[in-house]
């Protein structure tokens, strides 16, 4: 029996093998749909023991192999993507206790430590590497706003695939180097995310190479889901809120694959709440929650978002402006009985300097809003006592220089030593404190 097949979301097509889905370009015949998920044949009494055997020293992603949609192991190409750090952060808690009288557990999941580029997206970009290796295909194309592009820059060279990166016009300068350096080519589109998209379909169809089919691409998500078995292996609870900076919603459409999987397990007692944090200046799903929410979902509201064309945002990373996986990532957030909002962008180096100051890590700005959530979700009293809250630490500040220097805030002038005065770093902290906490919602 095959380890693994697709299937069909729409029409229960299956297909035999990613071979397969990609003779029909990533479209189901049958329905014309385009979302397929992957389902094993193994047992999953052997996840569990994948899970918490104590002898594995193998804590990346491929720890899970049996439950990855691989076959040989010797296809897979790997950097160390998954095996990144669980950190209790005891002085957030501290704050919730202090300030809003809520008693929860705080844990980051650091996806910031992933080492070949830092971000939550190595994940994907391994498994999707070592799958394409498996296929012998050659070329790949992508379209990113940028953290995407550079995963699977490195992942596909460290394969031998050629990659061809379409990213917006605003697209970070670091982005465009961190594909290009690998020697892989980067488009730098005229035009938003979407025109990015819509030039790298055409690109992918004219040369018939595969591309990323988006948020709910089996590549990306099976191998993000891994962070759910992650969880259960490191923390001793399961959490009750998942709080996630949100582009596409790629994040959340894993962790939900990952928990309907594995329910007839029992490893989980029920799905997190999704608390899911969009940039103020791109927040279209945002905008269409309030909205649905406020006139008590009715007939029709997952349909019913705006287009942003161009949003203006200061993180380029999260400009999703046509948030067309909304109809999915909004009946999630109501399933789970979670939250999408924005967050004041102009906010989040206030927030980066206080997590500095506080943890030593250097977040990027999509954390900064997935952290800027976290707060503003006490503030809205989305917080409850007991809560075990995950919030994704998506990625390092290695990933936006500009915003990295930004960050200065204690540097003088110095013409004599009579310029210079001693000081004491611990006076700082209150008055971060009191940057990043004094604000009206
Ligand atoms: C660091 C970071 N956080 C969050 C996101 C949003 O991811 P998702 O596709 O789950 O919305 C992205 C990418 O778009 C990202 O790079
Ligand atoms: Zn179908």
């Amino acid at each position: 029996m095959d380890k693994f097949i697709l299937k069909c979301s729409a029409c229960g097509k299956v297909f035999n093998n990613f071979g397969e889905w990609f003779e029909n370009a990533q479209t189901c015949p049958t329905c014309g749909k385009n979302r397929v998920e992957v389902v094993y044949n193994h047992d999953y009494t052997l996840l569990k023991s994948l899970i918490y055997q104590k002898n594995c020293t193998d804590n990346t992603i491929w720890r899970y192999f049996d439950f990855m949609p691989l076959n040989n192991r010797d296809n897979i190409v790997s950097h160390g993507e998954g095996n990144v750090s669980i950190n209790r952060w005891e002085f957030l808690e501290r704050h919730a206790a202090n300030h809003h009288g809520i008693d929860c557990k705080i844990y980051v999941y650091r996806a910031d430590e992933n080492p070949a580029t830092r971000t939550f997206k190595d994940a994907g970009a391994s498994l999707a590497a070592s799958v394409l290796k498996e296929l012998g295909v050659k070329n790949y194309v992508v379209a990113s706003t940028g953290n995407v592009a550079n995963a699977f820059a490195y992942y596909m060279a460290k394969a031998g695939i050629s990659l061809s990166a379409f990213i917006p016009s605003d697209a970070l300068v670091a982005h465009s180097a961190g594909v290009s350096y690998y020697g892989q080519r980067v488009f730098r589109v005229n035009g938003d995310y979407s025109k990015a998209k819509e030039i790298a379909r055409e690109y992918a169809a004219k040369y018939k190479i595969p591309m990323t089919g988006g948020n709910t691409d089996p590549l990306r998500v099976e191998a993000k889901r891994s962070m759910i078995f992650d969880w259960l292996r490191a923390t001793p609870e399961f959490p009750t809120v998942y709080i996630q900076a949100l582009s596409g919603g790629t994040g959340p459409v894993a962790i939900d694959k990952a928990i309907r999987e594995i329910a007839h397990t029992g490893l989980i007692p029920k799905a997190p709440r999704f608390i899911m944090i969009q940039p103020s200046a791109c927040a279209p799903m945002a905008e269409a929650w309030e909205k649905a929410k406020t006139s008590g979902f009715p007939e029709g509201w997952r349909n019913k978002y705006p287009i942003y064309e161009n949003p203006e945002t200061s993180i380029p990373t999260l400009a999703t402006g046509n948030p067309a996986s909304y109809p999915i990532v909004g009946e999630l957030v109501r399933q789970t009985g979670g939250e999408i909002f924005s967050f004041d962008e102009s906010r989040c180096e206030d927030i980066a300097r206080l997590i500095a100051y506080e943890t030593l890590v250097r977040i990027g700005p999509a954390s900064a809003i997935a952290l800027g959530g976290f707060f503003d979700s006490l503030k809205r009293n989305l917080i409850r006592n007991g809560d075990v809250l995950m919030i994704n630490i998506g990625e390092s500040i290695d990933r936006a220089p500009d915003f990295f220097t930004q960050l200065i805030y204690t540097e003088k002038q110095a013409d004599s030593v009579n310029d210079c005065k001693i000081f004491d770093r611990t006076n700082l902290q209150s008055k971060l404190w009191d940057k990043v906490l004094n604000y009206e919602l």
